[in-house]
């Protein structure tokens, strides 16, 4: 059985949606890089081992960097899902776990990198947004993307309510996504998501149902 370990700063929505889809996979531990992050309760209430390395401790980005991957080493997982993790991992980490460290990043990548993405989607003006599933690289948000949910931007939308519809995607995205890679139906190869045929079919995009209005325009 594939192993894998999720990382978190927070809530941890997604890793409950990634606990709760039944992957293909052993959950071998999921890791904070804050005590206070909710996510972590809620992981150990499911008897999943769980640890916090606190980035405040740590004299510089490097050390805890370094810290971080001999944790996760003694865990030995095919798979480091970040979960809403909200460090910015270095070179010598993401190179040590290259083509097994996944992020999902609440925009259609490559627009609106880094924080706020909603706020930054709503000041753009964009119609469409959503939510992307990629390989970690060295270029922050910027690794190879894997799958892309979108949703509509609607009249009257405020971050919160924009951010609360990707979400819904993210949740489903995903743990597809995760479950993929632990069949062995994904892999980072030669700096490009490589996805089965079989997937090609299915589809590594997802359109939910366009808001009602455009949906009735489109059928008149
Ligand atoms: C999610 O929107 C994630 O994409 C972003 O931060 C949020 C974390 O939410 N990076 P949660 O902790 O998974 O609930």
């Amino acid at each position: 059985m594939k192993r894998y370990l999720i990382l978190i700063s927070g809530r941890g929505s997604n890793m409950e949606s990634l606990l709760d889809a039944g992957l293909p996979g052993v959950c071998a531990a999921v890791i904070g890089n804050r005590p206070d992050a909710a996510g972590l309760a809620l992981a150990e209430s499911r008897g999943i081992a769980t640890m916090v390395i606190d980035h405040r401790g740590f004299a510089s980005r490097e050390k805890f960097d370094s810290a971080l991957a001999d944790a996760i080493d003694h865990f030995a997982p095919d798979l480091i899902l970040l979960a809403g993790f909200m460090r910015i991992l270095g070179d010598a980490f993401v190179e040590r776990f290259s083509g097994r460290l996944l992020n999902i990043h609440p925009s259609l990548l490559p627009s609106f990198r880094g924080i706020k993405t909603h706020a930054q989607a709503l000041a753009a003006g964009v119609r469409l947004h959503g939510c992307s599933v990629h390989f970690v690289t060295p270029a922050l948000d910027g690794g190879p993307i894997i799958a892309q949910a979108a949703v509509p931007v609607q009249a009257g939308d405020d971050e919160a309510a924009l951010a609360a519809r990707v979400l819904i995607e993210e949740h489903l995205l995903y743990p597809r996504v995760a479950r993929w890679f632990l069949e062995g139906r994904l892999q980072l190869l030669e700096g490009r998501a490589h996805l089965s045929d079989q997937i090609a079919v299915e589809g590594a995009l997802h359109v939910p149902q366009l808001a009602p209005q455009f949906a009735q325009r489109n059928s008149a």
